[in-house]
């Protein structure tokens, strides 16, 4: 591998490796506000500036790659980086007071105040003085449709908003207008981004405030919030995402990416939207034991459970890991855990969104011995009388009508059911018991998804008094351990 210097300490990088990248790698962190990982460089902004001996002026650091070792020396070395000179120094101050012209002083009501790379550049690089005389320019806020609020005056013009809708949404809305001083961003003759699935990246991706989410907008200064490592729940790949949590409640979704995965950098409208159904009051939610409608202590259902006898578990495949450990313990016989839930979801982006089956965790499950589409058999032990008693994962969302009505009738048939669900269902309103468990947000787990990645969430919320983990009833439910299966 070809061997750099930066700053004077010498480190080995692959050919072709991005030189702000190779400063990243050595603890080196260069300001950028142009470049994202995830889309094309365009070189504008001119931020990243690096000095690079042998050459005659600053580099982009995020357009200039790192060479082979010289010819005629393989062990010498293939370039030589400065990042902390005074030529680099002056040249972001400059950038900096060039970004601030026009830029407001509205930092107290600005939603990006906190997270906003205009203000942490500012202060770590910025000369803290500006040059500028003239009057700045004006625009009036304008909503891009009812999901994305652009503020004009606060655009550096970096045009990773564009360039996202260019290269991954494919759907073309933004663009730049004018020229010079009057450059602008905005959508071709007024179009909304309301058609466009994936609109709330770009929020995500605009280094100021100059693109808000209007569901967010003026929510909560984000000094505020906790950033909890979750998934989402409403993507088929379980994707990694902040979930932002004050005051027990979380206030947005956000992605998590991870290093080199494209797809992790981004995530639909709609799972962003998820958050709020994980903001129900008590009110919404099962609190308490129920048996025979009636509320219950657990070692009632206990006793009425293993009062029946065999007993067979189904478990929707979109709970954690360790839940589906604990639920498989109280079947019977290992053969008799069966996996449930048919939720999908259509491809809109091809690129970003691999699989179209939204029971996220059916492979996590499988690997603890659920087995899926197996209904008919479980029907079948039921008539017969062979298995006695069933104890059910339950989240309604994720099971569609008809299989909703299918689970509805096994339950019914059962001498004895218990659903283990987080808000009330139909499915529960039709069991022997129901217990109270937390929703996702409330317990750390981890599911394996359909590309076999292991993805772990963190519990972000407290749950209401009374409501427990899978696990923690189960423990309680302390039946006799499964036999092995008949040969
Ligand atoms: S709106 Fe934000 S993301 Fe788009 S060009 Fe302006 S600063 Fe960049
Ligand atoms: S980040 Fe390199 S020029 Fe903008």
């Amino acid at each position: 591998m070809p061997k750099v210097l930066i700053n004077g300490v010498e480190r080995e990088v692959p050919t072709g490796t991005l030189v702000l990248d190779a400063c990243h790698q050595a603890g080196i962190d260069i300001p950028r506000y142009c470049y994202h990982p995830a889309l094309t460089p365009v070189a504008t902004c001119r931020m990243c500036m690096v000095e690079i001996k042998g050459m005659p002026k600053l580099a982009t650091s995020c357009t200039t790659t790192v060479g082979p070792p010289p010819k005629d020396n393989p062990e010498g070395i293939a370039m030589e980086i400065i990042t902390n000179s005074k030529a680099v120094a002056d040249a972001r101050a400059g950038v900096m007071e060039f970004l601030l012209l026009n830029h407001p002083l509205d930092c107290p009501i600005c939603d990006q105040a906190g997270e906003c790379k205009l203000q942490d550049y500012s202060y770590d690089y910025g000369s803290g003085d500006s040059r500028m005389g003239e009057v700045k320019r004006r625009y009036r806020y304008e909503d891009l449709g009812g999901k994305i609020v652009i503020d004009k005056n606060r655009c550096i013009h970096c045009t990773r908003c564009i360039r996202f809708t260019q290269e991954i949404s494919g759907t073309h809305e933004l663009t730049v207008a004018q020229r010079g001083a009057n450059l602008e961003v905005t959508t071709y003759s007024g179009k909304s981004m309301d058609a466009n699935p994936w609109a709330g990246n770009v929020v995500d991706l605009c280094p100021v405030g100059a693109l808000t989410s209007r569901d967010f907008r003026f929510n909560r200064r984000v000094w505020y919030l906790k950033n909890i490592p979750t998934i989402s729940r409403h993507s088929a790949l379980a994707n990694p995402v902040w979930a932002d949590v004050d005051q027990n409640q979380v206030w947005r979704f956000r992605p998590r990416p991870t290093e080199g995965k494209v797809a992790t950098y981004f995530i639909s409208d709609q799972e962003r939207a998820a958050y709020a159904d994980y903001n129900l009051g008590s009110g919404a939610r099962l609190l308490k034991p129920q048996l025979k409608g009636q509320e219950a202590s657990v070692e009632a259902i206990r006793e009425a459970l293993a009062a029946v006898g065999s007993v067979a578990v189904i478990g929707q495949g979109v709970f954690g890991c360790d839940a589906a450990q604990r639920l498989g313990d109280l079947a019977s016989r290992p053969e008799w855990r069966f996996g449930a839930g048919d939720k999908g979801y259509a491809i809109q982006l091809p690129k970003l969104q691999t699989h179209t089956d939204g029971v996220y965790n059916r492979r996590g499950f499988s690997e603890r011995g659920f087995r899926f589409s197996k209904l008919d058999e479980l029907e079948q032990l039921v008539k017969e009388g062979t298995v006695q008693a069933l104890v059910v994962l339950y989240d309604a969302p994720f099971s569609g009508a008809k299989e909703t009505e299918r689970l509805k009738a096994l339950v019914a048939s059962a001498p004895f059911s218990l659903v283990l669900e987080s808000v009330p269902s139909e499915l529960g309103n039709s069991a022997t018991a129901r217990l109270p468990i937390t929703t996702y947000l409330e317990e750390s787990d981890f599911v394996t998804n359909h590309s076999g990645e292991l993805r772990r969430y963190q519990k972000a919320l407290e749950p209401p008094k009374g409501v427990r983990t899978v696990p923690a009833w189960v423990k309680d439910l302390a039946l006799q351990p499964a036999v092995p299966a008949a040969v």
